[in-house]
């Protein structure tokens, strides 16, 4: 998609399309299509296409980042069905003009995001060229040059989303380890900026991360170790970021359920999502030291496999009693949160789609975020409600860490109860970070956003790219106001 941002009045510019955003459902002020709302029964709401005059009226409910994002999407997935490759539209500003621009783009690029690699017909048009006029649908002045960051932020934003969704929609049989190692070469080998090694079983042998090796043994994929990293010259911080990277969860010898298994290509929704932070922080040029740690393997079955009873001893050395083998990303991520460690970052940030018991609590939307230091947590919120990425706070609580007690090993991977799931999978991961990095540390579960067996708001089915604006929303933020 091809923005292009005009600095002329909206009648100047030629294109085959005009978006019109509808505010309070004020139809009247619409005089051409006044007949068509009649005829259509049109309120306001929606999307209504004015075919004779090249018009398409969206509503835009209000001058959120959220609305701004709606409109543009509903206004672009009704416009992919036509035959036409350019539309022009006003600009809308509410609170922040980056920020404003930020979610048009986004909008734009979500309305149009659609993985028919598999399908003969494809929907996709030929609508390329967003013709951007610099009017603004309320007459609001505002500065051209914050307009013009705004849009190269949304830009690097969907692109980064796109990218990590990209990488979750696609399918087991193709998506191992091996190609989300490849992938990461692939965007070292794009990115000078970005540099990338891999390592192997011999290294993760070497590096005692029995945890990680254990969930990988039933499968026939080695399992890879990826850490990118981009660090620029004049870097005021570190952020280590750790992704679970499960190519599939089957449960392992606690095998799932049948209707549970499904979807479980999107278990490396975290790693996807690291590798595309990654990515947008470079060509953001944050002047931030970055680093993205992934723990890519399968979860499978076979006489190989790892079993509920068995003790492994972690990178940290901590022992943990495996009782149930679908409970695996914890066990990867206990040891790549140590190796991230090593790092010695000022903050570390994990991303997970860790427990079904975070989407039975907070609904399919909503990633948890949790950790030990409370500011931190604030802050990280505050901004993501910002961002698109819809998240809210998981307190910890000294009752909940007696549930993972062993009576065989330093720790269970279970939870003796059926109650808290996210939160003790949470406290679960907190007993590998170590004193030092305990207030440095946020877990991100985003198990619910992750992956949708249903479109909502402006995703279509499958990967949404959870985590990514969030996390890149933060980094920004970072870059502005610490030190
Ligand atoms: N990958 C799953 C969690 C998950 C569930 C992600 C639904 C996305 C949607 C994870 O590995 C898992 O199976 N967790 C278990 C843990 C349990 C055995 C303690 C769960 O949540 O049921
Ligand atoms: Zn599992
Ligand atoms: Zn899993």
């Amino acid at each position: 998609m091809i923005f292009n941002f005009k600095e002329e009045n909206i009648d100047f510019i030629n294109a085959d399309f005009e978006i019109i955003l509808i505010q309070n459902k004020n139809l009247e002020k619409y005089t051409q299509s006044q007949e068509l709302f009649k005829i259509s029964k049109y309120k306001g709401e929606g999307i209504c296409i004015d075919m004779q005059n090249k018009i398409l009226y969206s509503e835009l409910k209000s001058l959120d980042y959220e609305d701004i994002r709606l409109a543009f999407a509903n206004a672009y997935k009704a416009l992919k069905k036509l035959e036409i490759q350019s539309i022009k539209t006003k600009c809308v500003v509410g609170q922040c003009v980056v920020n404003s621009f930020n979610a048009m783009i986004q909008g734009f690029t979500f309305g149009a995001y659609e993985f028919d690699k598999y399908k003969k017909e494809k929907t996709q048009g030929k609508l390329e060229n967003i013709l951007i006029s610099k009017d603004e649908i309320n007459g609001k002045t505002y500065n051209i040059e914050e307009a013009r960051i705004g849009i190269s932020y949304g830009q690097i934003f969907s692109n980064a989303c796109d990218f990590a969704k990209d990488i979750v929609n696609e399918i087991p049989q193709i998506y191992t380890p091996a190609k989300m190692a490849e992938d990461a070469t692939n965007l070292s080998k794009n990115d000078p900026k970005i540099s990338c090694q891999i390592y192997e079983s011999d290294f993760l042998e070497k590096e005692k991360m029995q945890a990680f090796l254990a969930v990988n043994r039933a499968s026939i994929h080695p399992p890879k170790l990826i850490h990118l990293s981009y660090k620029p010259q004049n870097a005021k911080m570190k952020v280590v970021f750790v992704g679970k990277g499960l190519t599939y969860d089957s449960g392992g010898l606690s095998l799932k359920p049948a209707d549970y298994m499904l979807t479980m290509k999107s278990d490396k929704s975290g790693g996807a999502a690291a590798m595309a932070i990654i990515k947008g922080a470079s060509e953001l040029n944050l002047d931030i030291e970055i680093h993205s740690i992934i723990g890519a393997t399968e979860n499978m079955i076979g006489g190989n496999a790892y079993k509920p009873d068995d003790v492994l001893i972690s990178r940290e050395g901590v022992s943990i009693e495996v009782r149930n083998t679908d409970a695996e990303g914890r066990l990867v991520l206990a040891d790549c949160l140590s190796f991230a460690q090593d790092l010695k970052p000022d903050l570390i940030i994990d991303l997970a789609t860790l427990t079904g018991a975070c989407v039975v609590g907070l609904g399919e939307y909503t990633s948890g975020i949790m950790g030990n230091n409370e500011d931190l947590q604030n802050e990280f919120f505050k901004i993501s409600k910002k961002s698109g990425d819809l998240a809210t706070i998981l307190h910890f609580n000294p009752y909940l860490k007696e549930l993972i007690k062993s009576n065989i090993a330093d720790i269970s991977n279970t939870s003796s109860s059926r109650y808290g799931g996210a939160i003790t999978a949470g406290l679960f991961l907190n007993s590998f970070i170590r004193d030092e990095y305990k207030d440095k540390w946020l877990h991100l579960d985003i198990a619910g956003p992750a992956y949708l067996e249903k479109a909502w708001g402006y995703h279509s089915f499958g990967a949404t790219g959870a985590g990514v604006r969030m996390c890149l929303s933060y980094l920004l933020y970072l870059s502005r106001n610490k030190k």
